[in-house]
């Protein structure tokens, strides 16, 4: 293929320009790249085998288990196993972290923070899908056991972050801090190759995602901010349009593209929001930040959030940052105290 450059060469030629890499990185990137293809593989033929529906439990989240977020969990985590390039990872359908105990992995300096399957309410209904997934140097000594500690870093500190889309076409877009990079799965060859070099996200957009049905439980300035959206004004461009898939994964995708802002506030009956900080806010603040948007809680930086928990939530508004900014100055201008 001229001219095609799929995500393992592109992984081995950044890795030569970091003459210390010892190439564990790259494995793990590879493993989460050939999980992805798996699971692309059977989301492709949902409706056909059985992994529609629900499992009949619920994860710790309090949520209904779907079949396909059984399926990814098994798949990355046993491609992550089988790797023995990390020692750890949290996922969203573990209540614990899961320790990877063979000697390979035991020596691994890395550990994972995943959402396997993200959007899960979309699977039966044909609507994009993803998988999230953030990747730390562990902090606890190589050789042992991974500790709690190393999966509570601030997002600041995470080596590369990245989602796989399941859409129209599957799409693994990813960053190390160096720029994000997106590649399409060529399903005639089982490779991503780079389609989407160097992504940067625009400075401002014409869309604004957030689930209007929860808006008489947003906080005054998110509401008055929503308004502003909506109100006709030309020399804003304004109304923006409202696009919200319900994937975070498809709708930070399309923002990312084309400009825009997503927000999950808190609500009145969620008062940190829904979406977790560990697997979905952080991994997502990182690509946005390094395509030169912005994400924050409604006060501080995402990044720079200190994880007490595996799975605690953060309320999260991110996208370009025009239009963050101009948000936060709702929040501050109508909020008592510019809490979140
Ligand atoms: P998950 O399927 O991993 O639980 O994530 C679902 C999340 C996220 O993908 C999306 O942005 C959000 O839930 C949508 O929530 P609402 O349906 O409450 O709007
Ligand atoms: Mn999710
Ligand atoms: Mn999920």
């Amino acid at each position: 293929m001229i001219g095609i450059e799929t995500l393992d060469e592109f992984i081995i030629r950044r890795q030569e320009k970091f003459p210390d890499a010892k190439g564990e990185l790259s494995r793990l990137l590879r493993d989460i790249g050939l999980a992805s293809k798996i699971v692309h593989r059977e989301v492709n033929k949902a409706g056909l085998v059985d992994i529609l529906g629900d499992t009949g439990t619920t994860n710790v989240q309090g949520e209904k288990v779907k079949k396909l977020d059984v399926f990814a969990n098994n798949r990355f985590v046993a491609s992550l196993k089988m790797g023995g390039a990390c020692c750890g990872i949290a996922s969203e359908e573990n209540e614990n972290f899961i320790i990877i105990d063979d000697e390979l992995s035991q020596n691994a300096e890395y550990i994972v923070a995943l959402d396997p399957l993200d959007g899960s309410s979309n699977i039966d209904v044909n609507v994009s899908v993803g998988t999230i997934f953030s990747i730390y140097k562990r902090g606890s000594l190589q050789g042992g056991f991974c500790q709690l500690a190393d999966f509570l870093q601030r997002g600041y500190e995470q080596v590369s972050a990245g989602y796989i889309i399941y859409g129209s076409s599957t799409m693994m877009v990813y960053t190390t801090g160096k720029g994000v990079n997106g590649f399409t799965l060529d399903p005639s060859i089982g490779e991503f190759c780079l389609s989407h070099p160097d992504i940067k996200i625009p400075k401002s957009g014409q869309m604004y995602s957030v689930n209007q049905g929860n808006y008489s439980k947003f906080k005054k300035g998110v509401q008055k901010y929503i308004s502003y959206c909506g109100e006709d004004d030309k020399n804003t461009n304004r109304p923006y349009s409202l696009r919200y898939v319900g994937s975070l994964v498809a709708d930070i995708h399309r923002n990312l593209l084309k400009g825009g802002i997503f927000m999950y506030p808190s609500t009145s009956t969620m008062p940190y929001g829904k979406l977790r900080l560990l697997y979905e806010c952080n991994p997502m603040a990182f690509i946005v930040e390094q395509a030169g948007g912005k994400a924050i809680n409604g006060k501080d930086d995402i990044l720079q959030l200190h994880p007490t928990d595996l799975h605690q939530r953060t309320p999260m508004f991110i996208g370009s940052t025009d239009m963050v900014n101009m948000l936060s100055e709702f929040i501050d201008r109508f909020s008592v105290s510019p809490s979140i």
